[in-house]
């Protein structure tokens, strides 16, 4: 018993090992592999944006990340989900003082992400950041 199950992981090593190879193989899949793994890396918890790129009484939608920051008054700074709590689209822009979805109109606070105007009944959940040196990071 404990024989066939050593075999049979091998068997799946080999195989998994197989596939492996037979993905990097490629000229243009390989190039592709390498910036996908390259990407998840950049996103675990870096520099989200320097201070200043946040205008007061706005914010900036940071659509890769899936992150809104805004600095409804100077020197505090918020973030949350970018994804729209109605349907789930990135919301769109910080504009008119209110972080605005493009797909069916909802609007959300600057200050603690709740909903202005429908049709979103839920406020954007809160993103964890931290602020220091000028830098903006998620934690
Ligand atoms: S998904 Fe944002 S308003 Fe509908």
């Amino acid at each position: 018993m404990t024989h066939s199950a050593t075999r049979r992981t091998v068997l799946l090593a080999t195989g998994a090992t197989a596939l492996t190879a037979g993905c990097g193989g490629g000229d243009g899949d390989g190039d592709d592999g390498d910036r996908k793994s390259a990407s998840p890396t950049a996103t675990g918890g870096g520099e989200l944006a320097r201070t200043d790129e946040i205008p007061v009484g706005g914010g900036k939608v940071f659509k890769d990340r899936k992150v809104v920051v805004t600095q409804p008054e100077k020197g505090d700074f918020k973030a949350f989900s970018a994804i729209c709590t109605h349907q789930g689209c990135t919301v769109a822009e910080v504009a008119g003082g209110t972080i605005n979805c493009a797909c069916h109109g909802s609007r959300f606070a600057l200050a603690d992400g709740a909903v202005r105007k429908g049709p979103a009944t839920e406020p954007l959940p809160v993103e964890r950041i931290t602020v220091e040196d000028g830098s903006v990071r998620l934690t």
